[in-house]
């Protein structure tokens, strides 16, 4: 089912940002407010999985959210063509490299049909806009403005660069001239020594400090502030921004030997995704990004992976070339596949369009529903319960973890139990006792004592919970929230039974009450969850027989009470028919044993690569850990200096601390090394409160065999004193200021 609302009517709400229990808005403003949302450009060498598609869920969700809040939405996702992998991709498979890549970005886009996410359209204005790079003229002209105009200023210099080179697989593997292996085929990298051209990303350190103190919702949540600030505190280096050996990317200007380095090129996609083409610029770029029509909010979503590029390069990129910043840049957590990151050597991918929401959708056909159920609303089923289950699951700006159980489970208990039950109860009995005609629910104004009823409180809460927390993109408590509210009105219909109040007109009223209540919470629900369920909460609408659809509401202006008399209701189809939990997961395995089988034997499974490291110098999470800091063993024996060199030990500064679920003594750490971002789990949760270990010069072990800790892949131990009989935990640090990556001995 497609829905379709007609031009939502501007200009009659007041716009805010807060709303009060209420529905009053706390700000005024009569003009329609801008907002351009992103999502990062994904590498389309590897099929997007569940992980992947998070990103774009999410801002789907905020760009319908904005636009039913009456905002001018733009919102871009695309694919990042950059690098010689896709050539070498497109050879094995025999088949041209434009093709290759073309054929790939169609994934992408099938993925977002199915799973419900439109493009960009007259009917669909919040629709995502699709950009890609390496072969789109207007990129590259754009790319080549944007380092002309920092070549002007005086950003870019030529200097001789040293790295590390994979000669094997022909990609640069480290900006440090230090030996080290390639991370893909664990062959020794080669020194390698070039003239390259360098951003002078040092002499930008002051000013994205001040632009961090002046817009603190630069970065968001705070505590990834924090980490980019104690990054950018700790010293920048200027970056190598072209690269000589690589063939396929945007040339350099002026310079055809050298291509531009990746992330040059990738963040500038969000400039030529709404019409950026150096100086011949679209009215939507004006509008969008320049603010030519008032202001303009442009957000940035991405994963926290990626955040040093986005929070510390594209703001210097954007300063260096004179274009305005964006406002915010928010990183949100990893999905997990139970606890691990989601490896296709590790077999533990998700792809929701394997059984979740394909045609299939959430593998309904087999036993639980019959054929006869609508192919479209068969897709329509998993693909809203994805959706729901990672926004309802994942406290947004946190990891989640995935699991086919925890789907099922929050299919079955909130969706089928929880909202499609509480439709499925009342349509009905306002059909069969009142001819359909839906009564009217208590009045708000009457104390909880006279009407006896919770529900229009709560109901106004909920509403003014849902529009203040939508507003940071809060999706897993505000549905908790409003999931509450369905509960409410079940509780009430429990206690009230309708069903068993007699017929006598004096009695008529109390059972109207209940059931004008209920079709009330109805009505919010479809209207505040319609951004995370857009096509469930229209056929509720539809059966409410509200008019145009849920979309076209405000959720701000929504008032307990505003029912039409004599709105008829319609037929109760069921919005989430229950699932049958065992045979669904079973055929959901099955089906993901198929998949996996049939991707080792693709031709391109080889040569597809999970880590982009040289892209991202941060630590592959996959790299297992070493124990906490507990674990430093004491020993009495002597050993050789010789002995004692073999253990690599660095200065590093940890970036980021968080609890691991379910282990009480442990921390997952991120920590800077210089070359790099280790992810180390250490046992100093009881002694350590995560928000002081930010920003910590610590010592490195820096050679350990990686391992796992409860589930967790650890990579590096944490040097610590432990003091007392209970070996309490003193972690090693300095006095003075000594660089990340320096080595001790
Ligand atoms: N091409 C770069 C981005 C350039 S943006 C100017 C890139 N691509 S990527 O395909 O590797 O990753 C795209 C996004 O997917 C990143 O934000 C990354 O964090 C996200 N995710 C990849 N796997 C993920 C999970 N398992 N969970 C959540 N997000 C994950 O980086």
């Amino acid at each position: 089912m497609s829905v379709v609302c007609g031009p939502l009517k501007f200009g009659t709400q007041p716009y805010s940002s807060e709303t009060t229990d209420d529905g009053q808005h706390t700000t005024d403003s009569q003009e329609m407010k801008k907002f351009y949302l992103t999502t990062p450009i994904y590498y389309p060498n590897a099929r997007p999985h569940v992980g992947s598609a998070y990103t774009t869920i999410v801002c789907d969700a905020i760009a319908r959210y904005k636009r039913m809040c009456g905002y001018d939405v733009a919102f871009l996702t695309g694919t990042d063509e950059h690098g010689e992998k896709l050539q070498r991709a497109a050879d094995v498979a025999g088949i041209p490299v434009e093709q290759f890549v073309a054929e790939k970005r169609e994934l992408f886009k099938d993925l977002w049909r199915t799973l419900g996410i439109p493009q960009h359209s007259s009917e669909h204005p919040a629709g995502y806009r699709f950009v890609h790079t390496s072969q789109n003229p207007a990129h590259r002209t754009a790319v080549q403005w944007m380092i002309r105009q920092a070549g002007k200023a005086g950003y870019i210099e030529k200097k001789r660069y040293e790295g590390r080179y994979c000669v094997f697989d022909e990609r640069y593997v480290s900006d440090n001239p230090e030996p080290v292996n390639c991370d893909i085929c664990g062959r020794p990298a080669e020194l390698i020594s070039e003239e390259n051209y360098f951003f002078r990303l040092s002499v930008f350190q002051d000013r994205l400090l001040r632009l961090y103190k002046d817009q603190p919702e630069f970065v968001l949540p705070d505590f990834r502030m924090n980490e980019v600030k104690s990054f950018v505190k700790g010293g920048l280096h200027d970056i190598s921004i072209s690269r000589r050996r690589l063939k396929w990317g945007i040339p350099w200007p002026d310079d055809p030997e050298q291509v531009v380095y990746v992330w040059y090129d990738a963040l500038t996609s969000y400039l030529t995704g709404i019409g950026f083409e150096g100086d011949k610029r679209s009215k939507d770029f004006e509008k969008y990004w320049m603010g030519a029509e008032g202001p303009s909010e442009v957000v940035h979503m991405i994963g926290k992976d990626i955040l040093r590029f986005h929070a510390v390069y594209w703001p210097a990129f954007l300063m260096a070339a004179g274009l305005p910043l964006p406002k915010t840049v928010f990183a949100h957590g990893w999905i997990y596949y139970q606890q691990d990151k989601m490896s296709k050597s590790k077999g533990n991918v998700v792809y929701p369009d394997n059984g979740i929401a394909d045609g299939r959708g959430l593998v309904l056909h087999d036993k639980i529903l019959d054929l006869t159920y609508p192919a479209k609303e068969r897709a329509r089923l998993g693909n809203e319960a994805l959706r729901y289950y990672l926004l309802r699951d994942t406290p947004f700006g946190l990891d989640g973890s995935f699991s086919y159980e925890g789907l099922i489970q929050r299919y079955n208990s909130d969706l089928a139990n929880g909202l499609g039950n509480l439709a499925k109860r009342t349509l009905p009995m306002i059909r069969s006792y009142f001819d359909g005609i839906a009564p009217s629910p208590v009045q708000q104004q009457a104390s909880d004592s006279e009407t006896g009823s919770l529900l229009p409180r709560i109901a106004s809460q909920s509403r003014t919970y849902a529009v203040n927390r939508l507003a940071s993109h809060e999706f897993s408590t505000v549905l908790t929230e409003i999931w509450r509210l369905i509960s409410g009105a079940d509780r009430e219909l429990n206690e009230r039974r309708p069903w068993a109040i007699t017929d006598d007109p004096s009695q008529r009223d109390r059972r109207a009450d209940v059931l004008g209540n209920a079709y009330e919470v109805l009505r919010f629900v479809a209207v505040l969850a319609y951004p995370v369920l857009p096509l469930a909460t229209q056929q509720l609408w539809t059966q409410l027989n509200q008019r145009e659809c849920a979309a076209g509401v405000d959720p701000r202006s929504l008032q307990w009470g505003q029912l039409k008399p004599g709105t008829i209701v319609g037929k109760a189809e069921p919005i989430f028919p229950r699932l049958d939990k065992e045979a669904t997961l079973r055929k959901l395995r099955e089906l993901a044993d198929e998949d996996r089988a049939r991707e080792k034997n693709t031709k391109e499974a080889s040569i597809q690569v999970e880590s982009q490291s040289e892209q991202k110098p941060v630590a592959p999470v996959s790299t297992p850990a070493s124990g906490g800091a507990g674990d430093s063993a004491a020993t009495d024996q002597k050993i050789t200096i010789d002995n004692f060199a073999k253990i690599d030990l660095r200065v590093g500064t940890i970036l980021s601390a968080e609890p691991i679920p379910g282990a009480t003594k442990l921390l997952k750490l991120q920590v800077d090394i210089g070359t790099e971002v280790r992810q180390v789990c250490a046992g100093i949760a009881e002694y350590y409160k995560p928000e002081d270990l930010v920003g910590m010069k610590i010592v490195l072990v820096a050679n350990l065999q990686p391992r796992k800790l409860r589930g967790v892949e650890s990579n590096g131990m944490i040097l610590a004193a432990s003091v007392g009989e209970q070996g309490k935990p003193v972690l090693a640090t300095f006095k003075e200021e000594v660089p990340n990556g320096t080595k001790l001995k």
